[in-house]
Parts: C-alpha cells; sequence; structure tokens
C-alpha cells in the first residue's frame, strides 16, 4: 500500500518576540536562551483554529486539491481551542471539507501520531487525507515563568497526503509511549506548562535514538543512507546529541528553531516545509522523521521521497 505526500502548508503568526523582548521581564538572556536552547526569536498570537485553517488552505493549494478531495481530516493539537469540541470540525468547517475530522493529541510528537493515524485511515480505504499540526502554546505559557517561557511558541503546519498505487513514501514507523513519565511535562486544567527540562532532555535523546535505530533497521536503511533529519524543535543540543549518538552529520538536520522556538505538534512540518522550500527535499533521497513530547511520546519515520 503506497503513500505519497501531495502538498505541505504552514503558518506563523506576524508577531515575532525576540530574546531581548523576554529579558526586559524576565531574569533571563539572549545568551543564556541561545546558548542553552539554540532560540532566538518565536512567533506569537493566532489559535489553533486560526493557524490550522490557514496552514491547510495553504496545503490544499500546493496539492491542488479541493476541498472535496479530503477524505479525512486529522488535527494534532496540545493546544484546541476548547475541551470540547474538538478542533478539528471548526478547522474542517472553515475549509470547506466536508468529511470526518478529529484531534489527536501526541503533544510534541502530535504531528507523527497524526500521520501514522493518516497512514492507517488510507489503508482502510480513504483516498486522501489532511493533516496538520497546530498550536496556541502561548496561552498555556506563565510569561513569568522563564522556564517555559523562553521555549514555547505558535505556529501550524499541514500535509496533504494520498493513496498511491505505485509509489511508497514513507517506508517506516515507530510509535512509542510511557505514561510513567507523565509528570515530566505537564498543563493542568486552568493552569500553565510545567516541565522538569534536564530529566525530559535525557529522556528524549534516550527515545528518539532508539526509534530512530529501529525506523531505520525497519526499513532497511542505514544512518549514512539519510539524507535529511526532520527533527521536533525543541532545543538545539537535543538535536546535536541526538544526530551524533544516530551517526548523522549535524548539517543534515533541519533547525528552524532559532527562528520559531518550540511549537510543539507543529515543529516537524514548519521544519519539513523550510527544507523543501530551501531545495533540501531530492527524489529518491532518505529522510528520517523523529519527535518526543509529553506523555511521554515519541515518534520516528524513515521516508523516502518519489
Ligand atoms: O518539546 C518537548 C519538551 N521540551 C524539551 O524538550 C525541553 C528539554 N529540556 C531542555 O531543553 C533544557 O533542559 C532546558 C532548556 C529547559 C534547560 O537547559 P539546561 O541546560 O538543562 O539548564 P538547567 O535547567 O540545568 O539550568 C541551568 C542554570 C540554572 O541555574 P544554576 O542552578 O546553574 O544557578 C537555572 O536556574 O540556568 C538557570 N536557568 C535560566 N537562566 C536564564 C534556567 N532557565 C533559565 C532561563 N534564563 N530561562
Amino acid at each position: 500500500m503506497g503513500v505519497r505526500f501531495r502538498g505541505w502548508g504552514t503558518a506563523v503568526p506576524d508577531h515575532v518576540v525576540t530574546n531581548d523582548d523576554l529579558s526586559r521581564t524576565l531574569d533571563t538572556s539572549d545568551a543564556w536562551i541561545t546558548e542553552r536552547t539554540g532560540i532566538r526569536e518565536r512567533r506569537i498570537g493566532g489559535t489553533a483554529k486560526s493557524l490550522g485553517v490557514l496552514a491547510g488552505s495553504r496545503a490544499l493549494a500546493d496539492a491542488g486539491v479541493e476541498p472535496a478531495d479530503i477524505d479525512f481530516l486529522v488535527l494534532a493539537t496540545t493546544t484546541p481551542d476548547r475541551i470540547t469540541p474538538a478542533t478539528a470540525p471548526m478547522i474542517a468547517a472553515e475549509l470547506g471539507l466536508t468529511c470526518p475530522a478529529m484531534d489527536v493529541n501526541g503533544a510534541c510528537s502530535g504531528f507523527m501520531y497524526a500521520l501514522r493515524t493518516a497512514q492507517g485511515l488510507l489503508e482502510t480505504g480513504n483516498t486522501r487525507i489532511l493533516v496538520i499540526g497546530s498550536e496556541n502554546l502561548s496561552r498555556w505559557v506563565d510569561w513569568n515563568d522563564r522556564n517555559m517561557a523562553v521555549l514555547l511558541a505558535d505556529g501550524a503546519g499541514a500535509a496533504v497526503i494520498e493513496h498511491d498505487a505505485t509509489v511508497n513514501e514513507i517506508l517506516s514507523f515507530r510509535l512509542g509511549a510511557n505514561g510513567e513519565w507523565a509528570d515530566l511535562l505537564t498543563c493542568e486544567h486552568g493552569g500553565y506548562f510545567q516541565m522538569d527540562g534536564k530529566e525530559v532532555f535525557r529522556r528524549a535523546v534516550r527515545v528518539v535514538v532508539e526509534s530512530a535505530e529501529l525506523a531505520l533497521a525497519d526499513a532497511g536503511v542505514t544512518a549514512d543512507q539519510i539524507a535529511l533529519v526532520v527533527p521536533h524543535q525543541a532545543n538545539i543540543r537535543i538535536i546535536q546529541a541526538a544526530t551524533q549518538r544516530l551517526g548523522i552529520p549535524m548539517e543534515r538536520a533541519v533547525v528552524v528553531l532559532d527562528r520559531y522556538g518550540n511549537t510543539s505538534s507543529s515543529s516537524i512540518p514548519l521544519a519539513f516545509d523550510d527544507a523543501r522550500s530551501n531545495g533540501r527535499v531530492v527524489a529518491g533521497e532518505y529522510a528520517l522523521f523523529t519527535g518526543f513530547g509529553a506523555g511521554m511520546t515519541w515518534a520516528s519515520a524513515v521516508m523516502r521521497w518519489a
């Protein structure tokens, strides 16, 4: 059963918040944030719905398909606009989709979880699916808490994937979850994001490397064959540590966190779209997508571009 990516789209708020902007109200500095995370600025604003609609409409246009051509909408979001209803049906209505629509919460692995769900939905008879990651993390950040305020941001990314009998671009998928690590990164009802950053960091590198190695083995691809790594954009040091352990040169990894910060479910499609617009997505080459997040959840997939 073949799956092919047909189009991509992204959306970020216009409002740029730099490290220096944050340093004016928080006990932090551009030097600390840049050195410890790699983040220089981030975009703040919008809602999961508004950003998702924009990214989704751009993906439809890029794919050259009409709303009626979409059989299912899967939205990855950690920050739905309301607890209920889900945000996906509201995005679907705005885009003119009349298909089923649902939210998936895999935290920062969310886009990967949504993509795997969509792949399964194609296997059960759907033809074309819109997958969106959209986040409004800033709404759940305590802007007096330097631990989270310097990291999280808003944005969205989307892809149209479709059944294709002649090619297959998703070669393997490895997902995982461990709820025993749930308390490492949380946001309670009515509360704010809280994180044990050091522990998340340590486990993130481990689960990314383990799941990536399994996904590579499943695909029958070696690390040196990977031309592009599209990692979750949480911290440049996590990306450096994971690529080093995998034996993949850091230059092959896409990094957009310097401009966008950590946008959770949106970070992988934002990174991919950046790679694509810079000519880094080449037919015949292999790519590794890999992410981790609250839950704790993780996911790796190997792609080969048709
Ligand atoms: O999307 C998935 C979830 N998120 C992540 O993946 C994040 C994973 N974790 C991380 O990225 C890193 O652990 C952080 C960026 C959160 C923290 O970096 P770190 O190198 O682990 O720093 P630390 O927590 O060990 O703190 C080092 C020092 C401490 O001061 P002392 O005890 O050495 O005096 C902190 O109090 O830096 C201090 N510090 C800060 N200083 C300025 C902590 N946060 C800040 C800050 N600005 N924002």
